[in-house]
């Protein structure tokens, strides 16, 4: 099958890293029909390159009509929640809005013959691990219902391709970050959670001062340690994988990150650097559902799709997120950081 020209559904397609990857597909030659029910993202001008249905994910026969009248060929399913905090509140809503989206999907799929799913998963799949880097024959055993309701869906297209549906690729995220190289997209919900995030409208003086959630974690200064991996080079391994499945290639599940953590302070030092000044923190109690450490072992994913990341630099991440946060909240970016310096 000629891959360029097909067209593929991206769910969530509205949101972080949905709208990187419907850009990636866009750029490649791809059309892109997106379904968002855009709760946790917005429609961006970038966003009028696609067809995009505001719609629910759970909504079954809204998905059947969209494969059916667009002619998908591939599904890229990206809509969930994703808060882990939030998870620990409301696990019902998680499992119904993350296992529910991802059976009326796969229920899409079998009614429209759709043969190629990439599914967005998590890091979050294998809980509090005790092998760092973990790679992807560790135990899935998550210390959360937002990695539980991940690792449901994960099953789910295991349990479908091995009764006929769909071939998959499952892609377990390490923490990711950074925005568009080019700033025509990026984090877009109101209310900042993630790291390096937050640390970013700090430095713009969009928060008062960052918390550092849990100093006597068993890590090397005693804050956690992430993977976090630039959303551009997720986007491409998105692409990688979709165009291996359309080419007839078989199921897989790959662990996305670089290979290499960066512990809460050495990720507010690298924020200082850029801005050239101290940021305010504070040190608060650990964060429910969290964990010490999440690094990838990434030999699955450069062996097989021989990947070589672009944008593999936690300095460069930290000034396309602030030149992004800069430009959502229309505010000067700190001086020094320019688009002339992004990678
Ligand atoms: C979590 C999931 C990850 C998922 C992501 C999606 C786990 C272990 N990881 O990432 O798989 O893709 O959510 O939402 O479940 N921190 C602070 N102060 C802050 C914010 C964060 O100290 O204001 C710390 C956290 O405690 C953690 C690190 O920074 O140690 C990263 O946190 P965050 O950016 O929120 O991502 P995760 O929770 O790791």
């Amino acid at each position: 099958m000629h891959a360029e020209g097909s067209t593929i559904l991206v769910t969530g397609g509205a949101g972080y890293i949905g709208t990187q990857v419907a850009l990636e597909l866009a750029e490649h030659g791809y059309r892109v029909v997106v379904v968002d029910d855009l709760s946790n993202g917005r429609l961006l001008p970038v966003h009028q390159r696609f067809r995009v249905v505001v719609g629910d994910v759970r909504e079954r026969e809204l998905l059947m009509e969209v494969m059916a009248s667009a002619g998908v060929v591939a599904v890229v399913h990206m809509a969930a929640s994703i808060s882990v905090p939030e998870s620990v509140a409301d696990p019902l809503g998680y499992y119904d809005n993350n296992v529910g989206g991802t059976l009326a999907l796969l229920e899409a799929c079998a009614a429209t013959g759709v043969k190629a799913v990439v599914f967005s998963s998590t890091a979050a799949v294998y809980g509090d691990v005790r092998t760092s880097p973990v790679d992807e024959e560790a135990p899935v055993a998550p210390a959360n219902p937002y990695g539980a309701s991940k690792a449901m869906g994960e099953r789910m297209l295991m349990d479908a391709a091995a009764a006929g549906g769909p071939r998959y690729g499952i892609l377990r995220y390490f923490n990711v970050a950074g925005a568009d190289p080019a700033l025509r997209c990026g984090p877009t919900a109101p209310e900042a959670h993630h790291l390096i995030r937050v640390a970013c409208r700090v430095a713009l003086g969009l928060e008062a001062r960052l918390r550092i959630f849990g100093t006597d974690w068993p890590t090397r200064d005693g804050t956690g340690v992430r993977d976090y991996i630039h959303v551009a080079d997720l986007a491409e391994v998105h692409r990688l994988l979709l165009e291996h499945l359309l080419a007839g290639g078989d199921s897989i599940l790959l662990n996305c990150g670089y290979g290499r953590g960066f512990s809460v302070r050495e990720v507010v030092a690298a924020v200082e650097r850029v801005v050239g000044r101290p940021l305010p923190v504070e040190e608060a109690p650990r964060r429910p559902g969290d964990v010490a450490e999440l690094v990838a072992a990434t030999r699955r994913l450069t062996e097989r799709f021989a990947w070589r990341p672009r944008h593999a630099d936690l300095a460069t991440i930290v000034r396309h997120a602030l030149l992004w946060e800069a430009q959502l909240a229309q505010v000067p970016p700190p001086a020094g950081v320019k688009p002339a310096a992004c990678g």
